[in-house]
């Protein structure tokens, strides 16, 4: 059980927040690269900040505030056959409205009928941006980014990988908590292709602080199956259900108090002389498990299994009321996430680096053996 005013702290997203001030510490996905391959300029809203993602004409990523320093007119929300929609060029992003053209940091570069432009003062708000993995990935904290660490299922080229986002109708931290409690994976998911002997006991459970943030241990006859949680908002789990089974990273990006995005990286290794026929039966597993109730739309995932997480989130309310819960031994994940995301909130306080921001370059992929 919370304080409200706990509660609070770990719900709250909006600008200058502790949890949107810890969260901006990491570099985070806004989109997956298909979206924006469907939608140029694409309007994206990360802790509700309106921000407007292109690719200019040139290759070039940017992510700039949505509002035109002119009159205020979004770069990104028209749409496309009505020639509305913000104009690529190939040195940045023009507005539809009088053709104030931005670069990807921002600065306004052009002002179409002005006598004497004053554009070289004109600066939009702008994050670093960089794709990989299938995904685009802002930095929206302070000072220097920090490493954006190559884990497996996004980093890996041996194998398939399918990039998807989902959208949940509930505060972020709820999503989390469902993240480190592996217990309900024995209930919630029955009549799942997780209704399996591997899954059907109630599992005795650890959790561990790591250099990361934590992981869980659920041990069930067997099989002991590790899930390694990322600070701030991503988890690395396994889905066993065919050999080899499908590595799973997602990551959690708030996009107001009550809304919350999920971005999955879905990757299968799969050796390269394995016979074509035997690779596209397994492809068509894990696309027959990731699109389970609806295969129209490639960048949604639609698994019965996620209905249900989202189901058990949403149904605690918008913002689940932590004053009135009852805690027992099985929430030991969640207990320990929250005691983190407290003391890592302290570290940005105090100006400390929160846990698991990585300085030095990583070079290689960093592997989780141990989730399998
Ligand atoms: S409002 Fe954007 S150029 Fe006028
Ligand atoms: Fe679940």
């Amino acid at each position: 059980m919370l304080s409200p005013e706990k509660n609070e702290l770990l719900t709250r997203v909006s600008p200058g927040s502790e949890a949107a001030e810890l969260m901006r510490r990491y570099w985070l996905p806004v989109a997956v690269s298909a979206q924006l391959e469907q939608r140029n300029p694409m309007p994206v809203t990360p802790f509700g900040e309106k921000l407007a993602l292109f690719r200019d004409a040139s290759g070039k990523l940017g992510l700039i505030a949505d509002r035109c320093a002119h009159r205020g007119t979004s770069l990104s929300a028209g749409a496309e056959n009505v020639k509305t929609a913000g104009r690529l060029a190939p040195n940045g992003l023009r507005c539809p409205y009088h053709g104030w053209l931005y670069d990807a940091t921002g600065q306004c570069l052009e002002q179409p009928g002005e006598p004497r432009p004053f554009g070289d003062k004109i600066k939009l708000a702008s994050y670093p941006v960089q794709e990989r993995g299938g995904f685009i990935w802002a930095y929206m904290g302070p000072g220097e980014p920090p490493e954006l660490p190559p884990i497996d299922a996004f980093a890996r080229e041996d194998g398939v990988r399918i990039n998807t986002v989902g959208r949940w109708p509930c505060n972020y931290f709820q999503v989390l908590e469902n993240l480190v409690d592996p217990v309900h994976v024995s209930v919630l998911h029955q009549d799942t292709d997780f209704d399996q002997a591997k899954f059907q006991a109630i599992p005795t459970l650890n959790a561990e602080p790591t250099r990361w943030g934590l992981k869980t241990i659920a041990g069930r006859p067997g099989y002991e199956r590790e899930v390694e949680f990322l600070f701030p908002s991503a988890v690395r789990l396994a889905l066993p259900i065919m050999d080899p089974g499908i590595m799973l990273a997602f990551w959690i990006v708030p996009v107001s108090q009550t809304e919350t995005l999920s971005f999955h990286a879905w990757f299968l290794p799969l050796p390269a002389d394995m016979p074509a026929a035997e690779r596209e039966k397994k492809v068509a597993r894990m696309k027959a498990f990731i699109y389970e109730l609806d295969d129209s739309d490639p960048i949604h995932h639609a698994s019965k299994v996620n209905v249900q997480d989202k189901f058990a989130c949403y149904s605690q309310g918008e913002v689940a009321d932590r004053t009135v819960e009852t805690l027992g031994r099985t929430d030991m994940g969640v207990n320990l996430l929250r005691r983190l995301y407290f003391a890592a909130m302290e570290d940005v306080k105090a100006g400390r680096d929160p846990i698991g921001v990585v300085r030095e370059p990583i070079g290689d992929v960093v592997r989780f053996d141990n989730v399998f």
